[in-house]
């Protein structure tokens, strides 16, 4: 952690948008797991030390409330930054956004984001992390989102790294099979598949990341987590070595 967990701003803002490193999380379908992830994965960035905010655009605003519980248990490390979506999202005012934010920036989105709030999105993200339930329903509608993404015009000039995730799976049952089946023949990466645990909710209500809990409650799941973390180091080193090339 930085010195006992705070964040300089100084250090946050000196960043440029050639070396931010911008995480989106979305999927359209509500209830997925998109804020769990967000903020699950913010919390493991400020737990090791590595500078993160986080970009809340649900008019929801879950993600900040998690921000504002975190601050109420005395844990700090993550900057906050809201963007309440209502009607278009202008790319300029995302931008003045991120201009904001530190080294990494992770976007919780809100559901039923379509193809004209994708476009600035995409723009202006490195990386789009998707996670996906394992229900009939919730692969239809997975499987029409990253259309619609592949679609945008954004994505056609530049694809995005993009990957998806598993979410509240449950081992050995048909409904995991077929996600695991589907998420398989796609042709973008399945990183991992996240457990089914009442843990997450808990410690979202204490503003918490699952990790942030004791030890010995959370350290089962670790491994569901490790993937996504090398993957996303992995992307963002690629991106680094290759704006160091130009
Ligand atoms: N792996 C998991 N195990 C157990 N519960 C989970 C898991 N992932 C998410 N949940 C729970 O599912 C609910 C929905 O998750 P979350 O809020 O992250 O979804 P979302 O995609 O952000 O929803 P919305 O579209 O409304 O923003 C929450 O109550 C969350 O605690
Ligand atoms: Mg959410």
């Amino acid at each position: 952690m930085d010195d006992e967990g705070v964040i300089s701003p100084a250090r946050v803002r000196s960043h440029t948008s050639g070396q931010r490193f911008t995480i989106l999380v979305a999927n359209a379908k509500g209830g997925c797991g998109k804020t769990t992830l967000a903020t699950n994965l913010a919390s493991l960035y400020a737990r090791r030390g590595s500078p993160v905010s986080l970009l809340d655009l649900d008019p929801q605003q879950s993600a900040d409330t998690w921000l504002n519980l975190r601050r109420q248990s005395g844990l700090t490390g993550i900057e906050s930054l809201r963007l309440p979506l209502s009607g278009e999202l202008r790319r300029a005012d995302l931008a003045d956004k991120l201009r904001r934010g530190g080294p990494r920036v992770i976007i919780d989105s809100p559901a039923g984001l379509d193809a004209r709030t994708l476009e600035p999105l995409l723009q202006v993200s490195q990386v789009v992390l998707v996670p996906v339930l394992p229900s009939p329903l919730d692969i239809r509608s997975a499987t029409r989102f990253l259309q619609t993404l592949m679609l945008t015009r954004s994505y056609q000039q530049h694809p995005r790294r993009l990957a998806v995730v598993a979410n509240r799976t449950r081992q050995r049952t048909v409904m995991f099979s077929q996600l695991k089946r589907f998420l398989q023949s796609l042709k973008i990466p399945y990183l991992a598949s996240l457990h089914d645990t009442q843990l997450l909710a808990q410690a979202a209500g204490e503003g918490k990341g699952l990790f942030e809990l004791d030890q010995g409650r959370a350290h089962a799941h670790l491994d569901d987590w490790q993937p996504i973390i090398e993957w996303l180091e992995v992307q963002r080193q690629l991106i680094r070595s290759m704006s160091a090339d130009r």
